[in-house]
């Protein structure tokens, strides 16, 4: 069957909703993940002193610019607890998207699977139908923060199933895996980990690499400018290879990286700089996060209708469980007819209780309006 033919494309209830309410009386976006709409701006004076117009010429390699590749390469010398890489480890990508899309056509043929987390961001669904992917989910458990479920990561592999993807801090129930995990070593499986909230720790205090705590595993880790830096528009995400992964896969990666190069040269000559320059930025980010999650927890705590606000490890979301709303979606519905837009729990997957989304980084003003509103709602 051609790709998306199996899909109705037609806008759905929400979305029908969100557009009459647009055009009348509007609504406060309590879902943004658009740092550049939020007041969170990458210093331009950085951007502007980054570039090579002068010295521009065209030398693709199919790892990525070396001098590109050794500034990730000191990122992970410098988390918690550090990761050391070389430079031939890093394949240096369009974003982190298309990484996972490189990553499923190396490891998989049309009728495998992978293994997915049963809540997740909208977007692996997608990538494998392109390559005729199966995905299995595999639970997280709200009782323990969300961490992975062991027995039902182990009872979705079966004889196809080539990777098992991991996200660290999680989007949207922001879990972090902290420790060595058993049932990772005992599945001995490739991980695809996609750590691209890896600086916004905020129930713990780092988010270590996942290759840090599973050196035997083939593990590739995800990350890019698009969070790490809030430059989603400048393109430019990464695959870092432990050991195990190199060994096996690195010959393979490079001709396909290689087939495409998609990443542009301008961006890659930009990037030690960013690196160098931009951790200030960084750390405003994370300060600003940290206090929009911190007010939106303790006001949501005093809202009588929501019993229990999770502290999330990591990230920007929170994933608030609505307990008493049988129905997400009418939920959501009504409070965007009131003027409040939240995600549902259902646009994540599977939760196994009923949920909403809403998202710290929106800035300050309308979080605060927003959120006040929501519990007056509720
Ligand atoms: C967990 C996670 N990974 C990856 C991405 C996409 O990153 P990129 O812009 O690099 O494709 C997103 C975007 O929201 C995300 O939430």
């Amino acid at each position: 069957m051609p790709l998306f033919d199996d899909l109705d494309l037609s806008p759905n209830q929400l979305e029908l909703v969100r557009q009459r309410v647009a055009a009348s009386t509007g609504y406060i976006d309590l879902t943004s993940s658009n740092p550049t709409t939020q007041g969170l701006l990458f210093p331009p004076d950085i951007l502007a002193a980054a570039t090579y117009w002068p010295t521009r010429r065209y030398t693709p390699d199919p790892r990525g610019h070396p001098a590109a590749r050794a500034a990730i390469v000191h990122f992970y010398t410098t988390r918690t607890p550090p990761l050391l890489l070389d430079l031939d480890d890093i394949f240096i990508t369009a974003s982190t998207s298309e990484a996972y899309s490189l990553l499923f056509g190396l490891l998989c043929e049309a009728g495998d699977n992978l293994l997915v987390p049963a809540i997740a961001y909208p977007l692996f669904e997608y990538l494998a139908a392109v390559q005729r992917i199966e995905l299995r989910s595999y639970a997280l458990d709200p009782q323990r923060g969300w961490q992975l479920d062991p027995l039902s990561l182990l009872a979705a592999i079966d004889a196809r199933t080539r990777a098992i993807l991991i996200v660290s801090p999680h989007n949207p129930t922001g879990m972090v895996i902290q420790q060595t995990q058993p049932v990772l070593v005992q599945a001995g499986l490739p991980i695809i980990c996609d750590e691209v909230f890896a600086t916004l720790p905020y129930g713990v205090p780092s988010v270590p690499p996942l290759a840090a705590l599973h050196p035997t595993l083939p593990i590739f880790t995800l990350n890019g400018i698009s969070k790490l830096f809030a430059l989603p528009d400048l393109k430019l995400g990464w695959i870092a290879l432990n050991a195990p992964a190199r060994a096996a896969y690195a010959a393979q990666l490079e001709l396909l990286n290689d087939t495409y190069l998609s990443c542009s040269s301008l961006i890659q000559h930009m990037l030690p700089t960013i690196f160098a320059q931009g951790m200030p930025f960084v750390q405003h980010m994370a300060a600003t996060v940290r206090s929009n999650l911190d007010w939106a927890r303790a006001y949501l705590a005093t809202c009588p209708a929501l019993p229990h606000i999770p502290t999330p490890d990591g990230g920007y979301y929170l994933f608030v469980p609505v307990p008493h709303a049988r129905d997400e979606e009418a939920l959501v519905i009504r409070l965007l007819e009131q003027g409040v837009l939240v995600h549902p729990g259902y646009f994540y997957g599977e939760p196994p209780d009923s949920y909403i989304m809403l998202s710290a980084l929106t800035a300050r003003p309308q979080l605060e309006q927003g959120v006040r509103r929501l519990c007056a709602l509720l």
